[in-house]
């Protein structure tokens, strides 16, 4: 699945309007794991009645009956579907959605068995005398008769018991015909609902993954049961039906053409057949989109549908101009030919993942596919190049050649999230992509990873059997971590030898499955072709970093040339319970650049060695893990962190750009580690007064969110601000020059973003001008609400620092044209801005908003009170709030999209007194019995504050002090 799939749409908004990329606190992180956690929560009971002619067997008396076990056993392998499905666009006399079908499967029997074991969920089945199925020998086989049937609702089969057995070698067909509901609960065939020019429309769509096929027709739904699929679908006449396959071609006499069922005249469209794949790979779409596409005679042909409206605008230009060239490279990356004839890519209303890679018909959220150059930000653009490179990259890795089962997703994910970024970096060549993966991906997951209740990569395949368990994979350990170990691991034995190994392994398991171990296989192979010298094996040096969890701190004491690791917690005081068998040690390929010396290697490979060239001068520094592309953090000792302190003050562009956000990160990790001096790690930002470029900026941005979340309400912020201030002046003047006086947008896509950074900071302290810039900006479009010249990188910045700056005008201006908005960006910005203010009625009026669903939807309460609950002076504000109306909340929003966890977490996430403390013990107290699903969120914000209360305590003396002298000292 898609990049973003694990973040909550909530969560996912605020990280698109606070900060592009932003990896936020340590904290708000652990926060974004725990919801990941409790994601697929949000799964609708089965709506359709109970097939009253099933037939339940009495209590099997031993438990582990086949049907009982959650995977399918090995008698039977598909060979091919025939499948039907006639989605209805329109209610029936019920009140319901639904579809009906028949699907019809070849199957061989490998073991003889007298059950068949098929998944089938949620589908009410017709019985034919008494049978929800028939069953029909093929090649002059003779089918055994039916004895019982029955759907075993926990496991999700149909269960057919036969009278006699199924032969070893022969071929047989199965056929059943069903109704399920087109619910729009976003799993399997359902529904997806939008208005165009006041009318509503309905799309019939499908999310496969992991195991929802099963809810569209009867299958053998495990991704090793690969089989070839002839899909039909019946629809209205004015829409398009599309599928994995084409609806016409050289298989197929026919058509799309007209036919009539129950007096309706309809379309019925046939599809080639597809290639043999997994279930989880289908998808089936009906709608009435457009879209744009390659011309006649193009090798692939390209399409990108969408709304009409959307396509109109040219909103899917830039997905269409970017998807050649990617499909191109990665051709020539996996040196394989692109294995379909066409690719299909459509951006759905309502869609829950970011993006799916279903096989030749790619599905995917409107703002992870669409680009509208008048309003998009480049981070919205960023995202599209991304996402799209994602799901491409899936169609050979994943799709082409698929893991045996879900235990190895971390490879299928990891995998594509790294080569997404060489993708994109194709595409967009001047994008810098290669650098912002670390940015975007490793640094963020490196804060998971470092908590105790973290863990491994890869997981036993017996471990993983529930759909739960499935579904909980999908977090960021999986794509990110996944994707740091695999860049690495690529830098180690180089990317042409690891496209190489990609290669063979792809032209070996083509068309079949496979375990990550035979990846390995295959690198290997590469590397020894190559003859790259290696401390160990492919698999021994990767089984280090795949089967713990965690990573390594790596501590260099340049006076001896010394090297040590130990496993990194966050938390220093955090007990590990999950032993691993690697004893927390790994084979670190440690990189480094030292004075005057090019980039060296070094395999550590115990828990400690010594190098002599790591022994340095008295004058000399030293920086390792060049450019981050292993996956540690490095301590020195005191002296080589003075010199590269030194360093960054006199020439900070010796040290690569990544490995000076690096050092930032870095050190504000170890300091919260209690293994350097928290004064240490903000001296690490004193450099930035002549940086300009986005990656440290941003690192320093990110590090020191939490200083702000515990500072801002104390002594400490004076003279925070007053640094900062300073810190960032030379920035601002400096993109002042650089856009002619604000009137061009940078060139470089990273100045982009850094130009963000400027203003916010700049005007968040005060420097001279940058208010009275976006106050100006802001008036203007007061003054024509029809004409909004903000740029669209800038407008969430601005929109907020105006708000902030202004008064009840400008608040007011900003809640119409919230109001008023037609696209979704634009109104989750000015959701975003209208927190901004620091007038605490304002703030109390736009609380009280939250609870009339008249002014703020349902969906985006939870988040408008975090983003109020963000802003110092409405914090305390939003928790009066809460504790005020929580029955009225509890009881009117209790289900649904209202995330009890998410404001407990966002509005507690500066607690850090013992008052802060008992008021939380009081607040639980209060509501013993109705916190629902807060009851988590408040033991972790107990906890959060304790850590916090500690944090502040050791640390709050030498901060004050540490910002005082700076900043009553000359510069
Ligand atoms: C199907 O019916 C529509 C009008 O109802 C007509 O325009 C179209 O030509 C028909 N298509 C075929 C293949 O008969
Ligand atoms: C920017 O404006 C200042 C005065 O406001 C002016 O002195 C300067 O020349 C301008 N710079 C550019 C590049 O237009
Ligand atoms: C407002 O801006 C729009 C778009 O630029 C323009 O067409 C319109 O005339 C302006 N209205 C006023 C009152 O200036
Ligand atoms: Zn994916």
């Amino acid at each position: 699945m898609g990049k973003g799939f694990y973040i909550s749409k909530a969560v996912a908004v605020t990280c698109v309007v606070v900060a592009i990329a932003a990896v936020a606190t340590i904290i708000a992180l652990s926060v974004v794991y725990a919801q990941e956690k409790s994601k697929n929560e949000a799964i609708s009971p089965p709506t359709t009645s109970p097939d009253t002619t099933t037939i339940t067997p009495t209590t099997p008396s031993t438990p582990k009956e086949p049907w009982q076990r959650y995977r399918l056993p090995d008698s039977l392998a598909p060979v091919s579907y025939n499948v039907t499905l006639w989605p209805r666009l329109k209610t029936n006399a019920d009140g319901l959605y639904i579809f009906s079908g028949h699907s019809t499967v070849v199957f061989t029997c490998v073991k003889e068995t007298d059950l068949i074991l098929i998944h089938s969920n949620r589908l009410n089945l017709t019985a034919f005398e008494g049978y929800h199925a028939k069953l029909k020998g093929l090649d002059g086989a003779t089918a055994p008769s039916l004895k019982n049937t029955w759907l075993e609702v926990p496991t999700q089969y149909l269960v057919i018991q036969l009278s006699g057995p199924l032969q070893a070698g022969s071929k047989y067909e199965l056929f059943t015909e069903f109704v399920g509901e087109l619910a729009d609960d976003l799993g399997g065939f359902y529904r997806s609902e939008y208005f165009e020019d006041g009318v509503k429309k309905v799309v019939a769509t499908t999310q496969m993954q992991p195991t929802d096929a099963r809810k569209a027709f009867p299958c053998f739904d495990e991704p090793a049961m690969k089989a070839v699929f002839h899909m039909t679908l019946i629809h209205p006449q004015e829409t398009v039906a599309l599928s994995n396959a084409m609806n016409y071609g050289k298989f197929l006499s026919q058509y799309p053409v007209n036919i009539t069922m129950d007096g309706q005249k309809l379309i019925q469209t046939r599809f080639e057949p597809t290639e043999i794949m997994s279930t989880y790979l289908l998808a089936f779409v009906v709608c009435d989109f457009a879209y744009i596409g390659t011309k006649p005679g193009a090798e692939v042909l390209i399409r990108i549908w969408a709304r009409r409206k959307a396509i109109e605008e040219g909103q899917g230009n830039y997905a269409l101009e970017k998807t050649g060239p990617i499909l191109s490279f990665f051709e020539n990356y996996y040196n394989s030919s692109y294995p379909l004839t066409k690719s299909d890519q459509i951006a759905l209303p309502d869609f829950s993942a970011g993006a799916m890679e279903n096989w030749g018909l790619i599905t995917y959220r409107e703002t992870a596919l669409l680009y509208n150059p008048d309003v998009s930000s480049n981070g919205d653009k960023e995202w599209v190049a991304t996402v799209i490179s994602h799901e491409l990259a899936h169609m050979w890795f994943g799709n082409l050649v698929t893991m045996k089962w879900w235990n190895d997703l971390w490879l299928n994910e990891g995998f594509a999230t790294y080569v997404s970024y060489l993708g994109a970096n194709y595409a967009e060549p001047t994008w810098k992509m290669k650098d912002l993966i670390v940015l975007n991906e490793i640094v963020g997951v490196m804060a998971v990873d470092a908590l105790a209740s973290s863990h491994p990569l890869s997981s036993k395949e017996e471990d993983i059997q529930m759909p739960e368990h499935i579904s909980e994979l999908f977090d960021s350990i999986t794509y990110s971590k996944g994707a740091a170990v695999l860049r690495m691991l690529s830098e180690f034995i180089t990317e042409t030898v690891f496209s190489k190994g990609l290669s063979t392994y792809l032209e070996e398991f083509k068309y079949k499955n496979t375990v990550y171990t035979d990846l390995w296989k295959h690198l290997q192979m590469a590397v020894d072709k190559a003859g790259i010298k290696l401390p160990s094996s492919v698999e021994v040096i990767m089984n280090r970093w795949i089967l713990q969890m965690g990573f390594p701190v790596v501590t260099i004491d340049t006076k001896t040339g010394k090297i040590t690791q130990k496993h990194f917690l966050l938390d220093p005081d955090s007990v590990v319970d999950r032993p691993s068998e690697f004893n927390y040690e790994w084979f670190v390929p440690i990189t480094w650049i030292k004075t005057g010396v090019e980039r060296q290697q070094y395999w550590l490979v115990d828990k400690e060695a010594t190098n002599n060239d790591m022994m340095l001068n008295a004058n000399d520094w030293l920086v390792a893990n060049v450019d981050m592309r292993g996956f540690y953090r490095v301590n020195y000792d005191a002296g080589n962190w003075e010199r590269l302190l030194a360093k960054l003050s006199s020439q900070h562009k010796d040290i690569p750009v990544i490995n000076r956000a690096q050092i930032i990160d870095d050190a504000f990790n170890l300091a919260r580690a209690e293994m350097v001096n928290t004064t240490l790690a903000l001296r690490t930002t004193k450099f930035l007064n002549k940086e300009v470029e986005y990656m440290p900026w941003q690192t320093a941005r990110n590090n020191l969110d939490y200083y702000f979340l515990m500072f801002d309400r104390s002594e400490v912020y004076g003279p925070m601000q007053a640094y900062i201030k300073r810190q960032v002046s030379p920035l601002f003047n400096y993109f002042k020059d650089l856009t002619l006086n604000w009137t061009k947008i940078p060139e470089s896509h990273t100045d982009q973003y850094n130009q963000v950074n400027a203003i916010s900071l700049a005007c968040s302290t005060g420097v001279k001008g940058c208010r009275d810039l976006t106050t100006g900006w802001f008036r203007e479009w007061m003054k024509n609400s029809t004409n909004n010249k903000i740029s669209p990188n800038l407008k969430s910045t601005v929109y907020c620092s105006a708000i902030a700056a202004g008064g009840v005008e400008e608040w007011d201006f900003a809640w119409s044209m919230y109001k008023n908005a037609t696209i979704a960006s634009e109104a989750e910005k000015l959701m975003h801005a209208l927190s901004c203010t620091k007038q605490p009625w304002l703030l109390n009026r736009y609380l009280q908003y939250c609870l009339d669903p008249e002014k703020i939807r349902k969906q985006d309460a939870t988040i408008t009170i975090i983003y109020i609950a963000s802003n110092p002076i409405g914090q305390p504000l939003a928790w009066d709030f809460i504790r005020a109306n929580w029955n009225h909340i509890f009881n009117d929003y209790g289900g649904g999209s209202f995330s009890f966890g998410g404001i407990i977490n966002g509005v507690t996430k500066r607690f850090s007194t013992e008052f802060d403390y008992k008021q939380l013990l009081q607040f639980k107290e209060d509501n013993a019995g109705q916190l629902g699903s807060a009851t988590t969120a408040l033991e972790q914000a107990l906890e959060r504050t304790k850590a916090n209360m500690n944090w502040v305590a050791m640390n709050k003396k030498q901060v004050l002090e540490w910002f005082t002298s700076e900043t009553s000292s000359p510069v």
